[in-house]
């Protein structure tokens, strides 16, 4: 039996259309939102997963209902064999999870005060609490900070006493929601080196969302891709790159700098300040070739040629709506 076992889930929300003037203070129109359309998937023991996609894709829904914030609309959830919307008081002993959106710790407060009432929330022996306490200021450095309330210190301070703070009662389960947002590129570093620990040498069981695919490739092995509340990708990050290997992109400077022209057999160029982005197949096309097309309609100042990295090959899939085929008896894309 996998350690998450996910069968099409499904989250919609009601939300109140805006507008509609004196009408809709009567008779509001109600409209419902999808946030998570049939997604399954399992994730075995001490699995490490890295969950992407863009804003809005549905992500911290799917985190919700797994740590058992949000009931789903339809569909399962089996974690070590609970439902996490019920059991609540047993299933939180079970699992860590931080929110890097919003704090779970108390404001006001010194951040040692607020790990000693997550002691007593969560009845950690007293021997257990200090051990792990004592590993985690070495490891995260927080003897800095840890007199100080939690509304003075930095957001990269912060990260550091929610991930103790998550892990102070010992869960096998790791819900990490953007734990680096935000933060500066030593300090994600520190995090990341961070997580590597707890899953290596506590065999922790990690579900990790970010936006920053640094943290996907330093980490992660398997990764999930999500947009529109639909799984795009379930499969090997090696793979994932592998497929798009070899894949370029031309990136041009025209004169017009509102200009983008789609060219023949190439899909939609993307512009992104005074650069636009062609991507191509070197098998197929030449960049010579496409200079060519486009030096016919455009003034071009500037030509650069670049292979393609995760970050292309994630756009190209959301942008594309590139689906994988998924296996169904190992969840992964084949
Ligand atoms: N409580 C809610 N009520 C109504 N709609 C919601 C609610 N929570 C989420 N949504 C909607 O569900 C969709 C998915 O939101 P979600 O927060 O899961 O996205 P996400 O992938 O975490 O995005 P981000 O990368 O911006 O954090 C969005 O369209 C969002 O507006
Ligand atoms: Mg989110």
């Amino acid at each position: 039996m996998a350690m998450i076992h996910v069968a099409n889930l499904v989250k919609t929300f009601t939300v109140n259309q805006r507008g509609g003037g004196l009408r809709a203070l009567f008779a509001p129109r109600r409209r419902t939102v999808t946030a998570v359309k049939d997604i399954s998937f399992a994730l075995q023991e001490g699995e490490m997963v890295g969950y992407l996609g863009p804003n809005g894709a549905g992500k911290s829904t799917t985190i919700k209902m797994l740590t058992g914030l949000l009931v789903p609309s339809s569909g399962e959830v089996l974690v070590d064999g609970m439902i996490p919307w019920k059991n609540r008081i047993r299933y939180v002993q079970k699992i860590g999870v931080v929110f890097g959106q919003r704090s779970s710790l108390w404001w006001d407060l010194p951040v040692m005060d607020s790990f000693d009432l997550l002691q007593a929330m969560y009845s950690i022996p007293r021997e257990r609490y200090q051990r792990n306490l004592k590993m985690f200021r070495e490891i995260l450095e927080l003897d800095d900070f840890l007199q100080l309330p939690v509304r003075s210190i930095s957001l990269g301070q912060r990260m550091r006493a929610e991930l103790c703070a998550a892990l102070l009662h010992e869960p096998q389960l790791l819900f990490l929601d953007e734990p680096t947002i935000g933060l500066d590129v030593v300090a994600k570093e520190r995090i990341r080196t961070f997580i590597r620990y707890v899953h290596e040498e506590r065999h922790a069981t990690i579900v990790l969302t970010t936006h920053d695919l640094t943290d996907i490739e330093r980490l992660c092995e398997r990764v999930m891709i999500l947009d529109h509340g639909k799984i795009l990708y379930d499969g090997a990050l090696k793979q994932l790159l592998e497929r798009f290997e070899g894949q370029r992109r031309l990136v041009v400077t025209l004169a017009d700098p509102l200009a983008a022209p789609r060219l023949p057999g190439l899909s939609e160029p993307r512009r992104e300040g005074a650069q636009v982005f062609y991507s191509f197949d070197p098998k197929t096309h030449s960049a010579a070739q496409i200079l060519a097309m486009l030096n016919e309609e455009q003034t071009i100042l500037d030509v650069e040629v670049r292979r393609a990295g995760l970050e292309d090959t994630i756009r190209r899939i959301y942008e594309q709506q590139l689906l994988f085929p998924v296996d169904d008896r190992t969840g992964k894309a084949n």
